[in-house]
């Protein structure tokens, strides 16, 4: 069944919960959606995890591009959501349609996600036919202005996040991204919203949940406190680089059944 955004309504209205994984190439994709996750973010965090950039602020739309064209050729069920780089819409809501609209038609994919409370560009983009998912609480696009990786929403500052949520809501988003704010305001914002809230960092009482594919999968030397490894692939990867290559200098492979006559 290919998922839509009124597949994420519907799961929300019977308070069945959903799972969101990050992916930016053809086999994890394909993998992610074979296994029934049903929304794949190419998140812009490819711009750490595939290009080595310090933080997601570098990362191009030109690059993001090639990342969704690769997801959306390979999943077929999962609702596939892009996620607008920096500096791609922000000016105005002509740069956020031009853009947006780019995004869609070059790759493909149903949905795209911008950061912060911008309402403006959600309701613009929504008008022009294209689905879109928010993003509040720790924005990492705003990592500067935010003095680094900190949980938002504390104390005063958390009914600011509700109401940039309702704000969310209101432009016409399909969904909204919590990331590392309090549980108790994501379980808040999730009993106010009508439309699905996604959690990360943000406790378990969110409609679904997300997790950057390379911290569940263990691929990275680091990951963030609040991701939950479920397989540990960097030392596997490891392991299996250093036999391959203990048995390329032992001359055991290839071995004779590996052999063309
Ligand atoms: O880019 C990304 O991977 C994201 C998720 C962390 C939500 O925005």
């Amino acid at each position: 069944m290919k998922i839509r955004t009124s597949t994420l309504a519907a799961l929300k209205q019977k308070e069945q919960r959903f799972a969101c994984l990050t992916s930016y190439d053809a086999l994890t994709a394909e993998i992610f959606d074979q296994a029934g996750i049903e929304v794949i973010l190419v998140g812009d965090s490819a711009s750490n995890t595939v290009l080595a950039n310090d933080g997601t602020v570098p990362i191009t739309l030109d690059e993001m591009l090639i990342f969704g064209r690769a997801v959306t050729r390979s999943a077929k069920s999962a609702l596939v959501v892009l996620d607008m780089p920096f500096g791609s819409y922000e000016i105005s809501t002509t740069q956020a349609l031009e853009n947006g609209i780019r995004a869609m038609k070059e790759s493909g994919v149903a949905a795209l996600k911008i950061e912060g409370a911008r309402t403006e560009q959600i309701r613009a983009l929504v008008d022009a036919g294209i689905p879109v998912m928010g993003h509040v609480g720790f924005t990492p696009q705003s990592v500067h202005a935010l003095g680094g990786f900190k949980v938002q929403g504390r104390g005063e500052a958390a009914e600011k996040i509700l109401q940039d949520c309702l704000a969310i809501q209101q432009a016409g988003a399909f969904a909204v991204v919590l990331e590392m704010v309090p549980a108790e305001l994501a379980a808040r914002i999730t009993k106010e919203l009508t439309i699905p809230t996604i959690g990360i960092g943000a406790g378990n009482q969110t409609d679904a949940q997300i997790l950057v594919w390379t911290d569940f999968a263990g691929l990275g030397e680091k990951s963030p406190s609040f991701a939950k490894q479920y397989l540990n692939l960097r030392a596997s990867l490891m392991v299996a680089a250093q036999s391959y290559r203990a048995e390329i200098q032992s001359g055991e492979f290839p071995a004779a059944d590996k052999n063309f006559s």
